[in-house]
């Protein structure tokens, strides 16, 4: 009898929030951290759905589903549907915080004067995942794009998310985190496990961490089934 294979749901790149039709709110993410991931996952004969917000980047071949958004809005919804039969649900999108409250449907004019945008907070889709967890529910690993304090904030937000893996990265250096094509991270459990990458190559990375989720994995499932 064949195994069914594991089946990885990625997220990748920024997240937009229009302002207007010609402006919007967005990040300095390049989506290569999750295209990288979801690359190696493919290699290691998983199942993979992406869904990535707007990036540059080809897509791997051999991808089970492709789903492009836009909005922190869209991509909630999109991993919201596809969530509930995926087994490791890896956040590695740069979802904004922040939204304009409101969306001019014209181009705002300038007219001298200050212009005050209102933003509202968007979901954070790791967290109403981690909130609504039950026993057999996905693997759930977050990234946490740090400039300081890295390991103490990104394990708060791994507790604080419910997550079962966060991966810390330095976001303040020009050889790793948004844009580049190297990373160094940290990998730390809820159970305390701690794996530590030095500087290399995203997709040496992205492999490295995805061989790290899958050996992991069959130990979760038989935790959380009990
Ligand atoms: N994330 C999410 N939804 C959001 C914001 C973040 O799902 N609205 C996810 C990211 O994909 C990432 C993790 O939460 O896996 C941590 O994101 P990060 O930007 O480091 O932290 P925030 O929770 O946004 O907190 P802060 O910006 O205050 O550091």
């Amino acid at each position: 009898m064949s195994k069914t294979k594991i089946k990885f749901l990625i997220s990748a790149g920024p997240t937009r929030e229009r302002i207007d039709p010609v402006r919007f709110i967005s990040n300095r993410s390049s989506g290569k951290m999750g295209y990288a991931l979801a690359e190696a996952a493919i290699a290691a004969d998983c199942e993979v759905v992406l869904v990535a917000g707007p990036v540059a980047l080809q897509p791997p071949t051999g991808l089970e589903n492709l789903v492009e958004v836009e909005s922190a809005a869209e991509m909630a919804r999109e991993i919201r549907g596809e969530a509930p039969s995926a087994d490791i649900i890896v956040m590695a999108a740069a979802v904004a915080d922040y939204r304009p409250v409101s969306v001019s449907s014209e181009k705002l004019k300038k007219n001298g004067e200050d212009l005050i945008l209102r933003l509202e907070p968007t979901e954070d889709i790791l967290a109403a995942l981690g909130a609504d967890r039950e026993g057999d529910s996905p693997m759930l690993v977050g990234f946490a794009a740090e400039t300081d304090n890295i390991l103490e904030n990104a394990k708060g937000k791994l507790l604080r998310k419910n997550l079962d893996w966060i991966i810390a990265n330095d976001v303040s250096k020009p050889d790793s985190g948004f844009q580049s094509d190297s990373n160094a991270a940290v990998m730390m459990s809820k159970t305390g496990a701690k794996l530590r990458f030095p500087l290399m190559d995203k997709k040496k990375l992205a492999c490295e961490i995805v061989d790290a989720l899958i050996r992991q994995y069959s130990g979760f499932k038989s935790e959380t089934t009990l």
